[in-house]
């Protein structure tokens, strides 16, 4: 599980954000101020003055309110029904700054909020995520941009959208919510003492989401321990050199949260090119045979012994615990290799599928081409890196046991073979 607070001051482009690093991370975003701004749609459709407290209080009971996703996008439900975009004006962000001044109106709304991380892994924008909502979220930014670059880009858009006002006016706007949201005395708009302050006024979207990116993937980096490092480093320059190894699309590797490496097996070379490919530690299982002499190697490198004669269950079973440690582990949908022939041609088992539902974990497909299909020495290797595969892609609702298991292995090795198809060696 991964966790991430993206607080900060209105207009910082929070929203924006988060939304494409949840994309690019296959993790939900939770956008905590809609829950707020709900509330100011009720209180105003209930022609209830903003900031008359004791009556907001005393509405508290009439309210309930469901986060719900759709295609990962979020909706609130007010007592059953979607408010959509009617919580999008401006009148009613007014109405939402002044009812989260309200303790009682934010104690109200906490336990939503925390059941939502609790049981996802999230990236979740507010003002008080990474000091109430989740103290203990695994990376914490605190994101602003200059009162004048908030209302530029405010501005832009309120008149792409055809409404009427001056710049002035946006600008006095978000000078009055800031001030609203940071000096009140409940948990004002500041940020928590571990988080990483971003400031992106010169920085447009998706400068923003790249730098993000950035920093949420070195913040959940595991720590390697220093023999695996030590012989990958080796490895790397050996294998670049034998092996020529290239590795295409690094950028797609996913940190922070386990999941399963999938790609097409030709070689007995294949582990240690993905191994060497990825930044993540990768953990193969081996032969329990092969643990009895060089046992203390494999294990340092993370491999983890497999007893044959147990058969299949054993080793499922083993998997889905390393995952559940928050390690990754490497398969090879094919089971065993096929070299020299076109992937899609091959079979393939179903025992990705089941790790990956049971497990609740996503997949990183990767394609290892190379002419003929069979990694060899002194033959370049492409390690393709494909997009993640979050646990929702492959959740196929409709079947179950086997069928569903068989339906995410051949979805997951399409998607493999689909990245060597696409690509060309050379
Ligand atoms: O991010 P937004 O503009 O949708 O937020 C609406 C209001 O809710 C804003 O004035 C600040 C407040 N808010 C809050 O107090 N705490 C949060 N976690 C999220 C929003």
């Amino acid at each position: 599980m991964i966790r991430i607070a993206l607080d900060g001051p209105s207009g910082a482009g929070k929203s924006t954000v988060a939304k494409e690093v949840a994309k690019k991370l296959g993790i939900i975003y939770v956008d905590t101020g809609a829950l707020y701004r709900t509330i100011g749609l009720y209180v105003q459709k209930k022609g209830v003055d903003k900031n008359d407290r004791e009556k907001i209080i005393s509405m508290l009971d009439e309210i309930k309110l469901d986060l719900v996703f759709k295609n990962g996008v979020q909706d609130v439900l007010l007592n059953g029904e979607g408010v959509g975009d009617t919580i999008r004006t401006g009148e009613i962000a007014m109405y939402a700054s002044a009812v989260s001044a309200i303790p009682e109106v934010r104690s109200f709304l906490l336990e939503t909020q925390r059941k939502i991380a609790r049981e996802n892994s999230v990236i979740m924008d507010g003002r008080d995520i990474g000091t109430v909502i989740m103290p203990d979220a695994n990376v914490k930014i605190f994101m602003v941009a200059s009162a004048k670059a908030r209302a530029e880009r405010r501005y832009k858009e309120l008149i792409a959208k055809g409404e009427e006002c001056t710049f002035e006016q946006v600008l006095q706007d978000i000078e009055q919510r800031d001030k609203n949201d940071s000096t009140r005395d409940v948990a004002p708009a500041v940020a928590a003492k571990d988080a990483i302050r971003f400031d992106n006024s010169k920085l447009d979207k998706d400068q923003t989401v790249a730098e993000i990116i950035k920093i949420i993937k070195k913040k959940t980096k595991k720590k390697l321990n220093k023999f695996y490092k030590f012989i990958k480093f080796l490895f790397a320059k050996i294998a670049k050199l034998i092996l020529r190894v290239k590795v295409k699309n690094p950028q797609n590797e996913v940190f922070g949260k386990p999941y399963i490496v999938c790609s097409n097996h030709t070689s007995m070379a294949d582990a240690v090119v993905t191994i060497i490919a990825m930044k993540n530690q990768v953990r193969y299982m081996g032969k329990k045979e092969a643990f009895k002499v060089f046992g203390w190697f494999f294990k340092a490198m993370g491999a983890y012994p497999i007893d044959r004669k147990n058969g299949d269950v054993g080793a499922i079973k083993k998997t889905i615990n390393i995952l559940k440690e928050g390690d990754c582990v490497g398969i090879f949908p094919q089971g065993t290799r096929h070299p020299y022939e076109n992937p899609r041609d091959t079979e393939i088992k179903d025992g990705v599928g089941m790790i990956a539902s049971r497990a609740g974990v996503g997949i990183l497909p990767i394609y290892i081409k190379t002419k003929c299909n069979k990694v060899k020495i002194f033959r370049r290797t492409e390690v393709i890196i494909g997009e993640y595969i979050s646990p929702e892609e492959i959740s196929f609702p409709e079947a179950a046991g086997k069928e569903k298991y068989k339906k995410i292995s051949e979805y997951v090795f399409d998607k493999i073979c689909t990245l060597g198809e696409n690509a060309e060696v050379k």
